[in-house]
């Protein structure tokens, strides 16, 4: 069993890359809308990337002998003012998901929870790799500023 403390931490964490998920699909909605298919296909990625985050802990606390509680999703935004604000709101995600990380692996010290320290070093190295990945998008989007070539080349590398 995992300790109460620790479990409701996890329980947060699996419902947030619930949330994660939810939010890449809209944004996903909005890159169609703007028949910008590369965008739209990278952000369908991060969806089922997070949705396999969220399916990756709640089989753990499953292994660990303990039940999982869903919560309620909130609404995402439908609308960003360009592609540049709906990464640069992708990266603020992916940062609270890595502060979310690293306080469990915190906690999980704390309670001397070793399984669920070694369960989690996989989810700070996938953070690593994301916020990277999203950050290399932001600057090739500020490179090219307002060019739509540039755009449509970003397009079509993320497809
Ligand atoms: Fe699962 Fe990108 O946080």
């Amino acid at each position: 069993m995992i300790k109460e403390k620790v479990l409701e931490a996890l329980n947060e964490q699996l419902n947030f890359e619930f949330h994660s998920a939810y939010h890449y699909l809209a944004m996903e909605s909005y890159f169609r809308t703007l028949n910008l298919r590369g965008f739209a296909h990278w952000m369908r990625k991060q969806y089922q990337e997070e949705r396999m985050h969220a399916l990756r802990i709640y089989d753990y606390i499953h292994e660990r002998d303990n039940k999982v509680k869903l919560n309620l999703l909130s609404e995402p935004p439908s609308e960003w003012d360009s592609p540049l604000v709906a990464l640069e709101d992708a990266y603020q995600q992916e940062q609270h998901a890595s502060g979310m990380i690293n306080d469990l692996v915190d906690m999980a010290l704390a309670e001397r929870d070793h399984a669920t320290d070694i369960f989690l070093k996989w989810f700070v190295e996938r953070q690593v790799d994301e916020e990277a990945r999203v950050g290399g998008i932001i600057q090739k989007l500020k490179l090219i500023g307002d060019d739509r070539y540039g755009l449509f080349l970003i397009d079509r590398d993320l497809e």
